[in-house]
């Protein structure tokens, strides 16, 4: 089935369309620029363009970066305040018509990881990092998940939360080195590993489209490995999960 995924991040709105029960995607993906206001009424807006764009009428998925429960957004993350208590399910559907399954983002992620990606059969527990503008946390126990992880919010020195220090966007305001970032990244992945000890750890996000520059600078005990679809796992992983929730009213990873 063809369902449009939709990743919904710090700096762009992304979607495509996804084949849900292969994994593969059946378009370029298209980005818009989130709003620099960041709030409900602005994203929904370059949701709708979205949609539009690729003509679409079916159910959308869509990974969004805030903790997410039933359809509600209970975190603001890097977004605009606001949106804490925003029915996002139902605010995208009156902007674009559609139906919506929405979850968090890394959750997307992992998801796509999880079925189609390299975590595909890995039992014991997966943690999917992403890394963009927050670092986002996917965790997957014998590949079912446990929504909702948000290991970026460990805090850490000045810092409120780890992700103000360790994720792109403090690379980018900072204007670090790989090397000297990756130190921080790698001091990251330390304390998720201290804090709940997983059996692997898979790196996606914008970000690991430069693993080449980053990966030697890890070295923890546990196997990290990079996620071979990358930054379009939040959209693919997206799709996956509506298709899911649409067959069986539920998320779980085992069908
Ligand atoms: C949010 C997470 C999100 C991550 C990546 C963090 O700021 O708290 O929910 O998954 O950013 O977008």
């Amino acid at each position: 089935m063809e369902i449009l995924g939709i990743d919904i991040g710090g700096s762009g709105i992304k979607g495509a369309l996804v084949n849900a029960e292969t994994g593969e995607m059946l378009t370029e993906r298209y980005r818009i620029p989130t709003p620099s206001s960041r709030k409900p009424d602005d994203m929904a807006e370059v949701v709708r363009q979205i949609v539009e764009h690729f003509n679409y009428s079916g159910p959308v998925g869509c990974g969004f970066p805030s903790i997410v429960k039933e359809g509600v957004c209970l975190s603001a993350g890097n977004l605009h305040p606001s949106w804490v208590g925003v029915n996002i399910d139902e605010l995208f559907t009156q902007a674009t018509g559609r139906e919506f399954t929405v979850l968090n983002d890394a959750d997307a992620a992992g998801y796509a990881s999880m079925n189609y990606g390299v975590g595909r059969g890995k039992s014991g527990l997966v943690i999917m990092i992403t890394i963009g503008t927050g670092l986002g946390s996917g965790a997957f126990y014998n590949g079912v998940l446990l929504p909702n992880f948000e290991l970026g919010q460990i805090p850490y020195k000045k810092y409120k939360k780890i992700e103000q220090w360790a994720a792109a966007s403090a690379k980018e305001r900072e204007d670090l080195t790989f090397e000297r970032w990756g130190k921080r990244f790698n001091k990251f992945l330390k304390y998720v590993e201290l804090i709940v000890a997983p059996d692997l750890i898979i790196v996606g996000g914008g970000t690991s489209k430069k693993w080449r520059e980053f990966s030697h600078m890890i070295n923890i005990e546990t196997d990290v490995i990079k996620a071979e679809l990358m930054n379009h796992a939040g959209i693919i992983g997206a799709a996956v999960a509506c298709l899911r929730e649409h067959h069986h009213g539920h998320l779980s990873e085992k069908s």
